[in-house]
Order: structure tokens, then C-alpha cells, then sequence
């Protein structure tokens, strides 16, 4: 990346966000599941900068803590006195020469490649993005003067009915040399409506100094919109899932419907994947190919193996499935389930840590938990690990070929031995050996001649 060493992004992030109604700071209200920050750094990374500083004030050690990894240099603007002031806040720690691109914490859709335009734009010169709205109220107008040369930003606060007509707005980007922004923030003064420093009344000052304004124009406004309050970040939601949805259908993804997928993480997938209505993508999902995933299903940290059958309303959280599997629906797959080739979790069953050997079934209303299962093991209706003891967490092993019956506890620890057969309503406290049917239930007896109670009568 050309001259990225010498590019610092600086993070504006320090306003309250009142009207989110919020005890969070709103830069750490989430959009597709990460924090509205989260989303500005990624775009600030992808520019490869040599320093990213960020402007934090309201909620500031909240802000840190949920940043705590980040490589940014943090800079506290105490108290909010506006825009120019929270770049004032940075400016010093950024050396003379470099190139400085000025990001809004609440803005989270814009993308890497308007933002490489802009710089590019302010290599001698002052740039703005700007964007023509029809509906232009709350930004700051773009006045130009009659051959059309940017001229200043009014506010809406401060500007008069005329330049209110103006459709072409700040977005609030901006990019210039260090140098220069330094000598305009210190003629900044606080004479306006709001009684702030405007970052924007640098634009005047370049003016009048006959140093150059570029204006890049973008080329969608969904990049540039912000976050105050409740309703535009739903807003936001719907676009960036959207524009996720639109781009995995453009990789080959078939969805049921775009506007009725929700993608909070990464999703991998390959030839021939389907995907219904409803389903939620957390953490890291991966799909191989011609996998099917039903319905109101969710998927967080799964890995799925080609050819595989996920049935609506199944949660599957910490998986790895083999190929060929099938489960659900109304499964519930938990963190450390391992699922061999062809095996087959069906309706109401939860496993958890539980490894289970290919073509391996447990089709019907079981709970499978700390316990491994061989080859062609067959779980009968009503299987129970009994993995917990109120104190300690117990293995359950079963053998390849086994056979467990209907309603059957495993009571661990315990091992079932390859080729045995449980008998339907056991409780196994003792390990069954192999090849034999181990049975526990109570032994069947009929009572002939036995009487119903009948009503006594009313005395
Ligand atoms: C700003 C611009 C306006 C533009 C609009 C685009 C100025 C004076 N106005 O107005 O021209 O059309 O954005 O959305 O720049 N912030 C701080 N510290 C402060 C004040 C703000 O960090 O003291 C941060 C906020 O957290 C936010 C960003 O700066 O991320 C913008 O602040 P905001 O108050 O929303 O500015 P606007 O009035 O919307
Ligand atoms: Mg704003």
C-alpha cells in the first residue's frame, strides 16, 4: 500500500449519544452483532494507517475495556466543546507531513474504498466527501460561490433560508495534510450556534488562504449515514445485512430470502449452499458444499461438512458435523458436539462434547452430554447421559454397533461396550458388556383375577 506509513486515521468518538436512551456509550452499540467502533476500525485498517488514534469521551473506560486489544492510540477529549475540539485533542500526537483522514465513530457503513479516494484526493489539497441528499436536514451545507468553487460549510444551526436549500452536504469525512489542520485548529472559535469548535470552519480558513478544497462525492449514501438513535441503527442493520446477504448470493449462496438472513460474524460456504428464511449466523460458520440449512435455524461457531441437512429450528453453537449428517428439526447441538459422516440427530435431542462416530443415530428426545459413540450406534427415544453427579461431570462410552433401548439412562460413568444391546427402560449404572443385552428394568408380571377399584358410595 503506497505512502500508508504516513497516514493516520483519527476516530472521532466521544459524543454521548443521548437520544439512543442508553446506559452504553454509542459507539458500543452493536450492528450485526459487533460494536458501531468495530465497524470503523475495520475500514480504518483496511487503510493500512500507521497510527489509528481514537477520540473517546462519554463512557470512556467502557470504550477502552471493549477495545482493550486494538492497536490504537486512545485520546480523551473530556469534555465535548465539537468537532474541531475533538480533532484538536489528536492533532498533537500526529507528526507535521502526515497525511491525516478524519472517520466518525457513529458511522459504521463507510467503505475502505471511498476512504482510499479521499486520501487520495488530499494529497495537496484539503478533501471533503460530500453527498447530494434529497432530504438535507441536521447536515452541514456545502456553500459554493457562483463558478462553483467550495466556498465554506454553514451548519444547520447557523445557516440562513437559502443555504438551507442547498442539497449538497458534509458528510463529516474529511482528509488533509497535519501541517495544515493544526495551523486551521488553531484559529478555530466557538461563535456560532452551538457554541462549538467546528471542525468544518477549516474549510473557510483554507479558503482563505488559497490552499486548495477537493470535493469526492459519494457514490452511496448508505456509507455515510450515522447512528443516533435507536431507529437508524435498525436502519443500518437492514442495509449492511442486506449488502452481506446480496454478496454471499453473488458467491453462490442460494437464500430463500436476502432480507431474511442475519449474519453477526463470518460465514464460509461453498458450492451450492441453501439457506431458508430466518436463520441467524453468529461467530465463525463455515459450510462445505450443498449443505441445506432449514428455516429459523441458528448457527454460531459451526463447521458443516458437504452434503449435510440442517432441519428448521435447530441451534447448533460450538459444532462440527461431518458430511452427509442430518439433524434436526428441533435440535440442539452444543459446544464441543462432534457429529462422525452420516450421522443423524433428530427432533429434541441436545448434545454436548459429544463425539459421535459415522452413521451414528439419535433420533428422537435424548440428552447426549460429555460421552462418546462409536460406528452405527443406535440411541433409542428417551436416551438420558446422566453426566452429572450435583458435583462432577462423568464420561459416557459406547461402542461401535450398539444398541441402546428406548428410555434408557446412562448413568456415568459408564461404558456400553461394542455390539451390546441396552434394554428399552434401563437405568445403567454399571458397564454392559459387549456382544450381551444388558437389561436393569423391573421384570414384567401380569396379575390375573385382579380387581379395578370401584367407586365407593355416597354415604
Ligand atoms: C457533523 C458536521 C456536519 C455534518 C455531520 C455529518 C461539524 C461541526 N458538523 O455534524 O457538517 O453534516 O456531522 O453527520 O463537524 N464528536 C466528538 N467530540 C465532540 C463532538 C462530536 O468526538 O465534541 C464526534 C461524535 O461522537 C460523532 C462525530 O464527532 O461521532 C460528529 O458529531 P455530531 O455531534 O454528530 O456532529 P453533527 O452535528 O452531526
Ligand atoms: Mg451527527
Amino acid at each position: 500500500m503506497t505512502a500508508s506509513n504516513n497516514l493516520h486515521v483519527v476516530i472521532l468518538a466521544a459524543g454521548q449519544g443521548t437520544r439512543m436512551k442508553s446506559r452504553k456509550p454509542k459507539v458500543l452499540q452493536e450492528l450485526a452483532g459487533q460494536p458501531l467502533l468495530a465497524h470503523v476500525l475495520t475500514a480504518a485498517e483496511a487503510l493500512a494507517p500507521a497510527v489509528v488514534h481514537v477520540v473517546y469521551g462519554h463512557g470512556g473506560a467502557d470504550v477502552r475495556a471493549a477495545f482493550a486489544e486494538a492497536s490504537v492510540n486512545w485520546v480523551e477529549q473530556a469534555e465535548q466543546h465539537g468537532t474541531g475540539h475533538a480533532l484538536a485533542q489528536a492533532i498533537p500526537d500526529i507528526p507535521d507531513g502526515a497525511q491525516v483522514v478524519v472517520l466518525y465513530g457513529d458511522v459504521p457503513l463507510i467503505a475502505a474504498a471511498t476512504l482510499r479516494l479521499l486520501v487520495k484526493a488530499s494529497a495537496n489539497s484539503l478533501a471533503l466527501l460530500t453527498v447530494r441528499l434529497a432530504e438535507p436536514t441536521g447536515y452541514g451545507r456545502i456553500v459554493r460561490c457562483d463558478q462553483g468553487r467550495v466556498l465554506q460549510i454553514v451548519e444547520q444551526k447557523d445557516a440562513n433560508p437559502e443555504q438551507l436549500r442547498i442539497d449538497e452536504v458534509n458528510t463529516g469525512f474529511i482528509a488533509a495534510e497535519a501541517s495544515k489542520l493544526r495551523a486551521w485548529l488553531a484559529t478555530l472559535r466557538s461563535d456560532n450556534a452551538q457554541g462549538e469548535y467546528y471542525l468544518t470552519d477549516c474549510i473557510a480558513r483554507s479558503v482563505a488562504e488559497g490552499y486548495p478544497v477537493t470535493v469526492v462525492e459519494a457514490a452511496d449514501v448508505d456509507e455515510i449515514l450515522g447512528v443516533n438513535d435507536r431507529a437508524q441503527l435498525a436502519t443500518l442493520e437492514r442495509i449492511y445485512q442486506q449488502r452481506r446477504a446480496l454478496n454471499h448470493m453473488q458467491q453462490g449462496l442460494m437464500l430463500a430470502d436476502p432480507g431474511r438472513l442475519d449474519i453477526r460474524g463470518v460465514l464460509e460456504h461453498g458450492m451450492d449452499c441453501y439457506i431458508d428464511i430466518n436463520c441467524v449466523i453468529e461467530g465463525r460458520v463455515t459450510l462445505a458444499d450443498n449443505v441445506h440449512v432449514g428455516p429459523n435455524c441458528v448457527l454460531r461457531n459451526v463447521a458443516i461438512g458437504a452434503g449435510s441437512r440442517i432441519q428448521a429450528y435447530s441451534h447448533l453453537d460450538g459444532a462440527q458435523l461431518g458430511k452427509r449428517t442430518q439433524v434436526g428439526p428441533f435440535a440442539r447441538l452444543r459446544e464441543g458436539t462432534e457429529l462422525g459422516d452420516d450421522t443423524k440427530v433428530g427432533n429434541f435431542v441436545e448434545t454436548k462434547k459429544a463425539k459421535v462416530g459415522n452413521r451414528s443415530k439419535i433420533n428422537h428426545l435424548s440428552y447426549v452430554g460429555d460421552a462418546q459413540l462409536g460406528q452405527d450406534v443406535n440411541v433409542g427415544a428417551g436416551t438420558i447421559t446422566c453426566n452429572y453427579d450435583g458435583a462432577n461431570k462423568h464420561q459416557t462410552v459406547i461402542g461401535d454397533r450398539a444398541f441402546v433401548g428406548s428410555n434408557s439412562a446412562l448413568v456415568a460413568p459408564v461404558n456400553v461396550g461394542s455390539d451390546a444391546t441396552i434394554g428399552a427402560g434401563s437405568t445403567i449404572g454399571r458397564d454392559a458388556p459387549s456382544g450381551a443385552l444388558t437389561v436393569s428394568r423391573a421384570r414384567q408380571r401380569s396379575v390375573s383375577g385382579w380387581k379395578r377399584p370401584t367407586k365407593s358410595a355416597k354415604s
